[in-house]
């Protein structure tokens, strides 16, 4: 409310607060702002102290999330050292992509999201903040770090409701809902071939314990795709690199098992001889 109109109609207070308006946004302003925000370089304990004040929610959120305490992953390795283009920068795959290679980050550029944000890369603004629907395609940071979570979004432990309001921004309730049912079915039968995998290793007494290990790390990393294929939409890890290579895992599985039993079969034969 206009305190100045309200009490005289139309007086000179209103020149005189614009005027003032104008010295502050002109001059003030920027000085408080230049000493506030000083562009930097800054070092991940001078970024943590003064942000911590700010933001003690931020903070406390990547100190609890996978890039704190545990993994030892700072402020600089997404912003950089500077202010300056410090969110943008942030939000651009590549601030992920030097640290999550092999499955993770191709799981996600063979899926359709990474394949028209990398088309559509080069003219994006990644000014814009990480928003419900506020990008066509998500990016890694819009699902790991959305509305500037520095936990993570997408952790399991969230339960699927977040994950499906997510994709809602962009899609139907109705696609996203069949889309998660899918998923849950691909990764049920996933886990019971490896629940199968696990069984037959438990009786492979005759082989040595590094060999069943050699055996069973395969069943663990087709699993790992089959969830990755899920949580990026990657048809190609759901399939490919899922399925049916946990198929081919079974198989020579059990056509070691079969191979080692002939042989543990002949050798009896023969000391019994
Ligand atoms: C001396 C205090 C101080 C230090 C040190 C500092 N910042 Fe800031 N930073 C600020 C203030 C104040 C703002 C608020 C700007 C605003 O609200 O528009 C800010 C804003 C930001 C933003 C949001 C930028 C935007 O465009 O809205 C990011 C991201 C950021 N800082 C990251 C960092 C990182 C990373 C470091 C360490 C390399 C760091 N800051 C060091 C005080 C600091
Ligand atoms: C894993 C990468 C990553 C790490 C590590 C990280 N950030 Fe961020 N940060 C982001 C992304 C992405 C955004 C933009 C989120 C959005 O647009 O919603 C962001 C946003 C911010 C903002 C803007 C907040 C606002 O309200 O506008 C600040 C401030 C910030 N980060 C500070 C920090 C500080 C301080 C640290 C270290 C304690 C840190 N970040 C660590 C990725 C990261
Ligand atoms: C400097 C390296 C580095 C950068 C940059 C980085 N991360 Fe990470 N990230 C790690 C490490 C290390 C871990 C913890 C170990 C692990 O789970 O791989 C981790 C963990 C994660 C996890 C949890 C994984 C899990 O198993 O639960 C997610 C999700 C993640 N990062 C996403 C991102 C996204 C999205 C970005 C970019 C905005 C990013 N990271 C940037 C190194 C990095
Ligand atoms: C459409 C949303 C979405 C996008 C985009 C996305 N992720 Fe994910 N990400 C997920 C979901 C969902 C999971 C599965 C989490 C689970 O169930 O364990 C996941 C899992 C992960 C994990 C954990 C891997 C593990 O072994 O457990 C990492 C790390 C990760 N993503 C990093 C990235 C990076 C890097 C990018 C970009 C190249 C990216 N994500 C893009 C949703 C997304
Ligand atoms: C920021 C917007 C956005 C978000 C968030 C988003 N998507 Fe998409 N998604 C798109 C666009 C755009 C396409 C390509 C449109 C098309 O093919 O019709 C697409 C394509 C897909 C496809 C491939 C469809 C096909 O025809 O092959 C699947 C599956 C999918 N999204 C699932 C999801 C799931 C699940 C989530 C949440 C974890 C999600 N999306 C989050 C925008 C988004």
């Amino acid at each position: 409310m206009n305190k100045a109109i309200e009490l005289t109609g139309r007086p000179r207070r209103v020149f005189t607060d614009r005027w003032l308006s104008a010295v502050l946004i002109l001059f003030v302003i920027p000085a408080v702002a230049q000493e506030l925000v000083p562009d930097g370089p800054f070092t991940d304990a001078e970024c943590i102290v003064c942000h911590e004040t700010r933001e003690p929610g931020l903070v406390k959120d990547w100190r609890n999330g996978p890039h704190g305490s545990a993994s030892g992953i700072n402020c600089t390795d997404c912003h950089g050292d500077r202010h300056g283009d410090s969110l943008a920068a942030a939000r651009r795959n590549q601030a992920c992509n030097g640290c999550h290679q092999g499955p993770v980050n191709h799981s996600y550029t063979t899926s359709k999201h990474g394949v028209i944000l990398r088309l559509e890369e080069h003219r994006l603004d990644w000014h814009r903040p990480l928003k419900r629907g506020n990008y066509r395609v998500p990016g890694c940071s819009y699902c790991h770090q959305h509305d500037n979570d520095h936990g993570d979004t997408m952790a399991p432990e969230h339960g699927p409701s977040v994950r499906q309001w997510i994709c809602a921004g962009c899609h139907s309730p109705r696609y996203v809902r069949e889309q998660f049912d899918s998923g849950r079915r691909q990764q049920e039968i996933a886990e019971l071939k490896v629940t199968e995998g696990e069984g037959l290793l438990s009786t492979a007494s005759t082989l040595p314990p590094e060999e069943v290990a050699t055996l069973r790390k395969p069943l663990l990393q087709h699993l790992r795709n089959v969830r990755l294929g899920v949580g990026h939409q990657s048809p190609d890890y759901q399939w490919w690199h899922g399925q049916p290579a946990l198929d081919g895992d079974l198989i020579r599985i059990r056509d070691r098992i079969t191979q080692a039993r002939r042989l543990e079969a002949a050798n009896n034969t023969t000391t019994n001889h």
